[in-house]
């Protein structure tokens, strides 16, 4: 949905993106995240990348995964770590102020599953790179790379509509957040380009969201 660049208005206000982002995407992006983590398993170490109030952090720690959140937004990770302790998984998630430019301080293959929901569209594109790659040297061989993300449409009709729908939407939000996200172009691409293995990929009717599973070679 063209409407996922209003989250970034959202986390000017942390206490309501929980609350505004099910309503801006119709519980969608729920669904999506319910889709996702299907494939986390109990025990699996697993890392979530931007993980904000901890939407997809928390639905692994409940599959009885240890998972770490990471993410640059202090208040974003507060409300996370008072759903962590309301929902009674303290032992189970780690939650750090870090960016994705920090992955490079993360033990080589040491996690199952590396797992981002619209974080990639708040990178710049040296992160996007240098963030894929850091997630194939942290992966265990065979762990797996889950992504639900804003994307850029390929077909020109759709490109051309996500642009009629976003734009005026991302100057409301520039004029307020002094801050945009960027759809991700070519995702599929870079994510083999990295050296992962792509093992399934649902986009949107409007072609402007994907859900990503990705599998690093069992060689390594
Ligand atoms: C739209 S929110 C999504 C949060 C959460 N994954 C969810 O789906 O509810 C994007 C998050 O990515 C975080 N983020 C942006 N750039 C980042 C970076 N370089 N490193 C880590 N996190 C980042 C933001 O602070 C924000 O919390």
């Amino acid at each position: 949905m063209s409407t996922y660049i209003l989250m970034k208005v959202l986390e000017y206000a942390p206490s309501r993106y929980d609350k505004g982002i099910r309503v801006l995407t119709l519980g969608g992006l729920e669904r999506a995240y319910d889709r996702l983590t299907s494939h986390i398993e109990e025990g699996q170490k697993v890392l979530d990348l931007g993980c904000g109030t901890g939407a997809l952090t928390l639905r692994a720690a409940l599959k009885g995964a240890k998972v770490k959140g990471i993410d640059i937004n202090p208040q974003m990770l507060d409300i996370a770590r008072g759903k962590i302790v309301e929902a009674n998984l303290a032992s189970k998630v780690e939650v750090c102020e870090m960016g994705v430019a920090e992955l490079g301080g993360e033990r080589r293959e040491s996690y199952d599953v590396v797992m981002g929901g619209l974080c990639l569209s708040e990178l710049t594109e040296d992160e996007l790179t240098y963030a894929l790659r850091q997630v194939k040297e942290i992966l265990k061989p065979a762990g797996l790379l889950l992504i639900a993300d804003e994307v850029r449409p390929k077909s020109i009709s759709k490109l051309m509509l996500n642009w009629l729908i976003r734009l005026p939407l991302v100057v409301f939000t520039y004029l307020i957040t002094q801050a945009t996200t960027k759809p991700v172009m070519d995702l599929p691409e870079k994510i083999q380009g990295a050296g992962l293995v792509i093992e399934s990929v649902r986009l949107s009717r409007m072609e402007d969201f994907i859900e990503l599973v990705a599998r690093k070679p069992k060689g390594g």
